[in-house]
């Protein structure tokens, strides 16, 4: 892995039991590379690892990546013995079937339930002993998930350490994740992790790892960390998409005779996604300040650039239409110059 040595550090000092730890950053730009880096450290070695994965739903299912964590359990039992209270989770594990106790009689009042399954997933993740419980892109979690996790950290099993990760700008506005670490108790250790983009330096060892090469030129290393924004993910995808042009450049040594092969599919069917997120007035504001060829001030994209679409867009696509209409006219020359590839992002993107 390329650098992370602060980051990595922070997690392995927070991870002793228990411990709260949420990994914060930008999509693709390596939130899960860190955590397995955290979980591959011979430290963590005797701890059992559990891994629940959120999903991107309309509707995710209550609990969702608790259970999936979970519902692997039953090839490593616990050793201890558990009480009936378990049993309450018969129904949503029915994987762990043999290992549990027999069900009880379920409460009329589902408030009731409901805490009752919390404390049963509380007392089963206790029973396992040593656990590393991963809990991946919370940021698309469900309310029942981030309730019981807001339980479980008031009062966590001693020797659990929660590790999860999420997309801070795709969280929604009123969830309660960033305030989690809020509500531990004083002997739980816990951490948030930010994790930035690559620097340009990091961007030319990543670049060098990925073409199996010793050395690219600084030059290079800038001209690809320009395209990228230093997300490793988008480094994956464009450095796959340009191997063999990449190969052609004389010793790695400049970035000049580059022609611009436009965006990696994976990158735009990720854009894609997150832009299908989006109101359509933030939607057009992202393809207009998508061609601007320098970074611009909010009220520039946000107030000048009038964000309403034309009545008779111009032929060129959607994205030179939102700018075309938005931008003022006096500004419209020096602005609407698309840096290599930008615009193209848009071309076919969602409308
Ligand atoms: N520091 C790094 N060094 C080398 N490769 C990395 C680094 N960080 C991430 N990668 C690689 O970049 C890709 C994206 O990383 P990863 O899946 O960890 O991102 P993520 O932040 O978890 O993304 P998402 O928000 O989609 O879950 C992976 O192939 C990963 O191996
Ligand atoms: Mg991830």
């Amino acid at each position: 892995m390329v650098g992370r040595e602060h980051e990595l550090g922070l997690l392995l000092e927070t991870i002793r039991s228990p411990a709260l730890i949420l990994v914060d950053g930008a999509a693709g730009v390596g939130k899960s590379a860190l955590v397995r880096a955290m979980l591959a450290d011979p430290a963590l070695r005797g701890a059992r690892r559990l891994t629940g994965q959120c999903h991107r739903l309309r509707e995710p299912f209550p609990l969702g990546p608790v259970i999936e964590a979970l519902c692997g359990v039953g090839a490593q039992p616990p050793g201890c013995h558990l009480s009936p209270l378990v049993g309450a989770l018969q129904p949503v594990l029915p994987e762990l079937a043999e290992l549990l106790p027999p069900q009880p009689a379920p409460l009329d009042d589902p408030r009731a339930q409901r805490h009752r399954i919390f404390r049963a997933l509380r007392e089963l993740l206790a029973a396992l002993g040593p656990v590393i419980c991963v809990l991946e892109d919370l940021h698309w979690a469900d309310e029942s998930t981030l309730e019981f996790l807001a339980f479980l950290v008031c009062d966590p099993p001693a020797e659990l350490s929660l590790v999860g990760t999420y997309r801070g700008a795709d969280l929604p506005p009123t969830s309660s994740l960033p305030a989690l670490c809020a509500g531990v108790p004083a002997h739980v250790r816990h951490a948030t992790v930010h994790v930035p983009a690559l620097s340009v330096d990091e961007v030319g060892r990543l670049s060098c790892a990925l073409l199996q090469t010793s050395a690219v030129t600084a030059e290079l290393a800038q001209h690809l960390h320009n395209q990228t924004a230093g997300i490793p993910f988008v480094l994956e995808e464009v450095v796959r998409l340009r191997r063999d042009q990449l190969a052609r450049v004389d010793g790695w040594r400049t970035a000049d005779e580059l022609d611009d092969r436009g965006v990696p599919p994976a990158v735009r069917q990720s854009l894609r996604e997150r832009m299908a997120c989006l109101g359509s007035d933030a939607c057009l504001v992202s393809r207009a300040a998508a061609v601007l060829a320098a970074p611009a001030a909010e009220e520039l994209v946000g107030g000048d650039l009038a964000p309403r679409p034309p009545a008779h867009p111009p032929a060129d696509g959607p994205a030179d239409a939102a700018a075309a209409h938005s931008t003022p006219a006096r500004r419209r020359r020096t602005r609407h110059r698309p840096p290599e590839g930008q615009s193209q992002l848009f071309e076919d993107g969602p409308r």
